[in-house]
């Protein structure tokens, strides 16, 4: 399995323990940034990130800011990419069960780090569950195409 991980300022320490384990596991990691306490805006990875999953460069995605929540937002702005945030174990299990997301939005600043790494395992271990959830993963994909056929209010004055 090969993932991509991004982190702002917030995350990067935790992306750098996150990859030395999962690294040592065998699995492929490609390193979008930020490495350093700098501070960086977290769109700018999430971005990265999101879009390497979404053209299939990377099969999951693992994005660490302060809570979480700016990168799921972000990433979550690049269609084919379902991020989720998650803080709990069973969280981590069923946004893969149910969801199948395909990247997982961690918040360093609110989430231990023994669990951050913990749900990062179970995300990165559980399988999509399919059947009945299909149909509403179809639902959230027609959405989407709905979002990028609609023009902006510019585009339809112009
Ligand atoms: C950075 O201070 C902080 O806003 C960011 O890490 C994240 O928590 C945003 O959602």
């Amino acid at each position: 399995m090969r993932i991509a991980l991004g982190a702002d300022h917030a995350g990067s320490a935790l992306k750098r323990t996150l990859i030395q384990r999962l690294e040592a596991r065998g699995l492929l990691c490609d390193d979008f940034g930020t490495d350093s306490e700098i501070s960086v805006d977290y769109p700018d990875y999430a971005r990265r990130v999101a879009q390497a999953v979404a053209a299939g460069g990377a099969d999951r995605g693992i994005l660490i800011c302060g809570t979480g929540i700016g990168m799921a937002i972000a990433a979550n702005k690049v269609p084919g990419v379902r991020a989720a945030l998650v803080g709990d174990l069973e969280s981590a299990r069923l946004c893969r069960e149910h969801n199948d997301a395909n990247v997982l939005a961690l918040g360093a600043r609110v989430t231990a780090p023994d669990t951050a790494l913990a749900i990062a395992d179970l995300f990165l271990a559980t399988d999509y569950a399919g059947g009945r959830h299909q149909r509403r993963l179809d639902k959230i994909a027609a959405l989407e195409r709905l979002a990028c056929a609609t023009p902006t209010l510019e585009e339809s004055q112009s």
